[in-house]
Parts: C-alpha cells; sequence; structure tokens
C-alpha cells in the first residue's frame, strides 16, 4: 500500500471532541488546515493532536475558535516513522464539554524532496534576484567578449548572533564575528537590570562599548529589551514601586534609553514575553503595554517597535502563547493606537515542527508585518549532534519564508558555554552547529563570478541581495564599479561604460 496518501479524513464525534482515522501514512512532512466552529461556549482554543501506533503528538495545530464563526486551523507535522494507523484528534484545550464541526479539511503530504524545492523556489524568487550588466564604450556601442567580474560585497539580509560583554577586549571573538555576521544584539547588557541596578544609577559604560564594536565593524544591532514583563529579571527595586512612582520610573527607563541611542538601535523590544507574563498590567492597569509603545514612539519616532514571544513558532501546545493569541494581542493594542512595526519570535526550539513552523508563520504574515526570528537556538538537551541537524531546518525553514526579514541565533559566548548553544568552543573551532551557520552562510551568498559579454554587450547572472563590486575589462580599459541588488520581481538591469 502507497503510504504517501491518505484516506478521506472524515470525523467521528466523540464527547464532543472530533476524531479522524488515517489510514497508512508514510514518512513525510504534513501541512494540516481545518475549519473549525464550536457550539456551547463564546470561546475556546481547539488543538489538534495526532497519535500514531508509537507515538502521540501533542499538538500539530490550533486556532481560537469563536462561537458563531468559522476559524481557520494551520498546522503540520513530520512523522518520524510510518504510521499504519494514526488518529487525528480535535480538542477543546481546556477540558469543557463543547460541541465542535469540522469542515474543509485537509491533509497535504510532502517527501522531503518536495519540500526543499518549495524553499528552494522561495529563496530564488525572494532572496535572490536576476541582472543584468551592459557594457559600452564611451559611445554607446555594445562591446562583445568584456571580461567581467561580480563579487557580493555585503549582504541585505541580516543574520547575526547575541553577543555579551565578553566580546569585548577579545580580539579572536570579535574577528571570529566580524567574518560572519552582519546583525548582533546585545544578550543581557541592556536589559533594565543591568543598565539600571540601583534607582537612579544608570551606567551605559558596557552597552556602550559593545556598540563601539559594532559600529566600527558596520554590523547593525537590535535593542533587547526596554521592559520584560517576566518579574523574575526586574530589578528589585523596581519592583517594590507602585503607582505614580513606578509610572514614573518606567517613563525615564524609555526615554534615558531612547534619547542616549536615538537611531543607534535598527529595532526596539519594548515589551518582552508579553504574553506569559504581566507585572506592569498587574501594576498599572491594563493600558500599560499600549503606553509603553505610545511613549517610546514620542522619543523616537522614526525606532521600529517590535514585541518580543517564546513558544509561538516554537510549538502550538502553549496555551498562552498560541499563533492566535499573538495576532489578536497585537491586534488589539494597534486598534488602541499602539505603533509597533514588527513580530519578534524568540524561536528557542527542542524538537522543531517545521511543517508547523510554516504554518505560523503564514498566519502571522497576515498581518503584513515584518517578522523576524530573534534569539534562535536548539536545547542542550538534545546534544551537540542533534542540535546541528535540528538548527539547520529552523534555519532553512526561517530564510525561505517570505516573510522572515532577519535572524538573530541566540548563542552569545560567555567563558563557561553559552545559552543552551554554542557554534564553536572557547578556542573558535565550530561545533556540529557552527559547521550548519558556516555552511548556510556560504550557500546563501554568491559566489565570485566571472565571465564574458555576449554579442549584445550583456552579461547576465541571478544574485543573492545585497552590495555588489564588479570589474570589467576590454582590450586595455578597466573599470570598477558597484551596484546593490534589493528585493523586486524585476531584473536589474546595470550599465558600465569603457
Ligand atoms: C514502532 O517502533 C518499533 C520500535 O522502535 C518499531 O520496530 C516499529 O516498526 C514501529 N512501528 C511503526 C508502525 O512504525
Ligand atoms: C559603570 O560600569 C563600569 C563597567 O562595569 C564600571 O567600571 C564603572 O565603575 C561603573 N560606573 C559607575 C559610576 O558605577
Ligand atoms: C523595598 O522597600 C522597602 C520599604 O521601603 C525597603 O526597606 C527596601 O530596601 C526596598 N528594597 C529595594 C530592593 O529597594
Ligand atoms: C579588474 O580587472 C583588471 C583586468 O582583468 C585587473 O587588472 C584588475 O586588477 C581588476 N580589479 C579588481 C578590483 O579586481
Ligand atoms: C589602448 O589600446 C588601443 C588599441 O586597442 C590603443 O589605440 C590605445 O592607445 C591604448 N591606450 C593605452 C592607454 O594604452
Ligand atoms: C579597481 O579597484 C581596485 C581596487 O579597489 C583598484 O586598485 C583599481 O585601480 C580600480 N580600477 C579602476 C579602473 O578603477
Amino acid at each position: 500500500m502507497n503510504c504517501t496518501q491518505t484516506s478521506d479524513v472524515s470525523f467521528k464525534t466523540f464527547t464532543g471532541d472530533k476524531e479522524s482515522i488515517i489510514l497508512c501514512i508514510g514518512l513525510l512532512s504534513w501541512c494540516l488546515t481545518a475549519w473549525v466552529r464550536i457550539q456551547g461556549a463564546n470561546s475556546a482554543l481547539i488543538r489538534a493532536s495526532l497519535k500514531t501506533e508509537n507515538r502521540t503528538y501533542d499538538c500539530i495545530g490550533s486556532v481560537s475558535a469563536k462561537s458563531g464563526c468559522w476559524s481557520f486551523l494551520k498546522g503540520g507535522f513530520i512523522l518520524d516513522s510510518p504510521s499504519n494507523l494514526a488518529l487525528l484528534l480535535f480538542q477543546n484545550s481546556d477540558d469543557k464539554d463543547i460541541d465542535i464541526t469540522i469542515a474543509s479539511s485537509s491533509l497535504q503530504p510532502f517527501t522531503d524532496q518536495e519540500w526543499r524545492i518549495n524553499q528552494q523556489y522561495i529563496i530564488n524568487t525572494q532572496r535572490k534576484r536576476a541582472v543584468t550588466i551592459h557594457v559600452s564604450d564611451q559611445q554607446g556601442n555594445r562591446l562583445q567578449g568584456a571580461e567581467i567580474t561580480v563579487d557580493q560585497v555585503s549582504k541585505d539580509f541580516p543574520f547575526g548572533s547575541a553577543i555579551a560583554s565578553t566580546i569585548l577586549g577579545n580580539l579572536p571573538y570579535q574577528s571570529w564575528f566580524v567574518e560572519r555576521f552582519n546583525a548582533a544584539v546585545f544578550e543581557n547588557e541592556l536589559k533594565w537590570y543591568a543598565t539600571e541596578p540601583d534607582q537612579g544609577k544608570t551606567n551605559y559604560t558596557i552597552p556602550d562599548q559593545m556598540l563601539e564594536f559594532v559600529r566600527a565593524h558596520q554590523i547593525i544591532a537590535r535593542g533587547h529589551n526596554i521592559f520584560w514583563e517576566d518579574p523574575k529579571y526586574i530589578p528589585a527595586w523596581v519592583r517594590n514601586l507602585s503607582g505614580s512612582e513606578l509610572q514614573s520610573a518606567v517613563n525615564s527607563r524609555i526615554q534615558s534609553l531612547m534619547s542616549k541611542y536615538k537611531g543607534e538601535f535598527i529595532h526596539w523590544d519594548v515589551s518582552n514575553e508579553m504574553l506569559h507574563f504581566d507585572f506592569y498590567e498587574q501594576r498599572l492597569g491594563p493600558d500599560a503595554t499600549l503606553h509603553f509603545y505610545e511613549t517610546a514612539h514620542q522619543s523616537d519616532p522614526l525606532a521600529t517597535l517590535f514585541m518580543n514571544e517564546f513558544n509561538v513558532v516554537e510549538t502550538c501546545s502553549d496555551v498562552k502563547s498560541t499563533v492566535d493569541t499573538y495576532i489578536e494581542g497585537i491586534r488589539d493594542l494597534k486598534q488602541g493606537g499602539m505603533y509597533m512595526d514588527g513580530i519578534g519570535l524568540e524561536s528557542h526550539f527542542t524538537v522543531p515542527n517545521p511543517a508547523l513552523m510554516r504554518a505560523v508563520l503564514d498566519k502571522l504574515a497576515t498581518l503584513g508585518l515584518p517578522i523576524w526570528l530573534t534569539e534562535v537556538d536548539i536545547s542542550s538537551s538534545v546534544g551537540e549532534e542533534l542540535q546541528a541537524i535540528y538548527l539547520e531546518q529552523v534555519l532553512r525553514e526561517g530564510f525561505s519564508h517570505p516573510s522572515v526579514n532577519g535572524i538573530m541565533l541566540w548563542t552569545a559566548l560567555h567563558p563557561k558555554g553559552c545559552y543552551e548553544m554554542c557554534l564553536t568552543d572557547k578556542n573558535f573551532k565550530n561545533l556540529p552547529a557552527g559547521d550548519v551557520v558556516d555552511n548556510l552562510l556560504k550557500e546563501w551568498q554568491t559566489r565570485e563570478i566571472k565571465g564574458q559579454t555576449d554579442e549584445h554587450g550583456s552579461y547576465s547572472f541571478y544574485g543573492f541581495l545585497g552590495e555588489y563590486m564588479v570589474n570589467v575589462s576590454c582590450g586595455n580599459r578597466t573599470e570598477n564599479s558597484t551596484f546593490s541588488l534589493s528585493r523586486s520581481d524585476e531584473t536589474k538591469h546595470f550599465s558600465i561604460q569603457l
């Protein structure tokens, strides 16, 4: 029997939940979509799970369903062993008895090869661009046979990593970093507990020095973060404040950071992890977050303001941070008048599910905001070899999603190691995850191109987006020039006269 096809997905009702039996599925990536309607509650988080003979996939998709309308569930899974009999189950995530109706559900299988081809197609169309270089003499006559050399000198796609104060004065670390990355984020050094450990005693010495390092190497940096809703990481003196004292401390924090660093950071994570924690809302009222964004926007109207959250793209089993919860949170704040420009997805994975990851990114993309993977790593619990395999899956999925505008790794190096995942040992010798990153950095860059103009005096190629240097020579004449490739469906035309 061909295990790449499902039998029709038809549903039986058991005590309000929906179950469906799928016969015989092979080792594939599956995309799941379904329209869900509920009765018996105003709203409910409906979760899809899958049971095979050998394993239960706890969550392969979820949707916040509202009574009286159809809600769209999008998810997916990747089987790790073939299954003869799998059970697809739609359940209310709290155990309340409600009636679930499923319509137009679809399960679509993809082989690894099909998945890769799709990723490559997106990369070719979104991350690269066609170029035609025209070479002529000063009179405009086309020159055939001119020698062309093209070098990519910078990359348009921001790909970087967290750094810590450990990079200061550490020249091997600095040159290792600069050779690879065009973007950075300070792991902890901008956080409130770091810049103002005691009230009124702000000290920006360390972030200033880190900023000097990134500026010297034309590396862009994210500002992480202004507020962190998790009380564990709020300075003790701030936790001690309430009412107007807290309000004025909060205002000074925003103004101090944003006036000092006006224009320096490409993004500000204004409110970190607000789906999981709500310290400031508890103390300052339900509009606290809205107020943060308003004040930040007033302090620097050109600043790009982000949210940043975990367990949105990593899994769908965290009820606090499903993709729909994040979307609703962003919509609510925007309706309240919030200035918010980007969606941060922390991306701290254990075992990634690329099919679910794509479904989540697709749903978030409907907001039309840039999406960044802001803190990518794989849990140390899986071991170095699997960290590398999983990291490659996550990076490929991120880079090949058209709405993902940048990727940051959470791999700042300390004498004792890294948060969860290091790319190298302390002598900057690659670990398996470091090899993955180095290989992808090469793969996602245009190799040096050498060629000759044709009878129309032109030479064409596909290049990754970014800045290029081109050298043309014909006979005893030679000319250098630069051009840049930015995102567009059109072929870029560039002319050089000798
Ligand atoms: C379930 O796992 C066992 C042991 O790993 C394996 O031998 C068996 O083939 C698996 N069954 C299916 C249906 O994959
Ligand atoms: C500020 O921080 C730096 C680096 O930790 C430290 O050397 C310096 O003494 C601090 N300044 C004050 C005024 O505390
Ligand atoms: C918190 O407030 C109490 C009472 O005013 C004070 O004794 C204590 O030192 C404060 N703690 C911090 C960390 O500021
Ligand atoms: C450009 O090409 C000419 C002729 O091939 C060569 O002499 C020159 O060094 C090249 N310049 C660069 C920057 O590659
Ligand atoms: C370049 O070559 C042309 C003939 O191909 C010659 O007429 C001209 O003088 C040369 N120019 C120089 C600067 O050598
Ligand atoms: C091309 O660039 C190289 C190095 O940047 C320089 O040495 C050379 O003189 C340049 N050639 C022309 C014709 O501008």
